[in-house]
């Protein structure tokens, strides 16, 4: 079974403590930090930018993996990789242009990432896989935490698996959204090699034991 690598989203944390947070969680095992940029426009919330971004940067080693959740996103994509990402995701409703966006990605030198709504289908992605190092499957409607996982989104995640595997490309397959220590283990069996979870790291006590237990090994 694949290595599952965790991703809390600071989206859940206490936003008058970032950098300690930020700390605290990379100092508990996680292993990229996941930042929701949202824009109130192609979401109906708004969070941070990159500003906030750079100021966090210097407080963990970790990769910082950025989603947009802005249209449209390509003009602050070079805002956001000078800013320390790592890699960037974006959805392909936010431009006209998803190839060329990915492009400009890999083009500032980070990794590029595709997300997929729940009501996006697998076809969003198949001919910009030679673009992409990600694949990130939305298990909410995206723009806020705390959400219920949907369980109509595994079969589109088992779909992507067999889609990279036959590509034979390193792409990795992240979820989003209600990921738990009990829904967790659905989204690893069909095939998500990285897990996001907010509220399922930042509210619990013990941030170790929390991402842990949703890695699938309980303390
Ligand atoms: C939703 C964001 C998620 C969110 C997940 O728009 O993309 O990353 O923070 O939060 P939880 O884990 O609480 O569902
Ligand atoms: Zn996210």
């Amino acid at each position: 079974r694949r290595p599952v690598r965790i991703a809390p989203s600071l989206l859940a944390a206490d936003f008058a403590r970032l950098g300690e947070e930020t700390r605290a969680v990379a100092a508990a095992g996680a292993d990229w930090l996941h930042l929701d940029i949202m824009d109130g426009h192609f979401v109906p919330n708004i969070s941070f930018g990159p500003v906030v971004v750079k100021a966090l940067r210097p407080h963990a080693g970790i990769p910082f993996d950025v989603h947009l959740m802005i249209a449209p996103a390509d003009p602050y994509i070079e805002a956001f990789a000078a800013a320390g990402a790592d890699l960037i995701s974006v959805h392909p409703e936010a431009g006209p242009h998803l190839h060329r966006t990915l492009q400009s990605i890999r083009g500032l030198g980070k990794q590029a990432g595709v997300v997929l709504n729940p009501g996006t289908p697998v076809a969003a992605v198949e001919n910009v896989l030679d673009l992409l190092d990600l694949v990130l499957v939305m298990s909410v409607n995206p723009g806020f935490g705390g959400q219920a996982f949907l369980a109509s989104q595994l079969g589109k995640i088992a779909a992507l698996r067999r889609m990279i595997d036959a590509s034979g490309r390193d792409i990795a397959l992240q979820v989003d959204g209600g990921i738990t220590p009990a829904t967790a283990p659905a989204c690893i069996d069909a095939g998500a090699d990285v897990l996001v979870a907010g509220t399922a790291v930042f509210a619990q006590p013990d941030y170790a034991a929390a991402i842990a237990a949703i890695r699938g090994n309980p303390a």
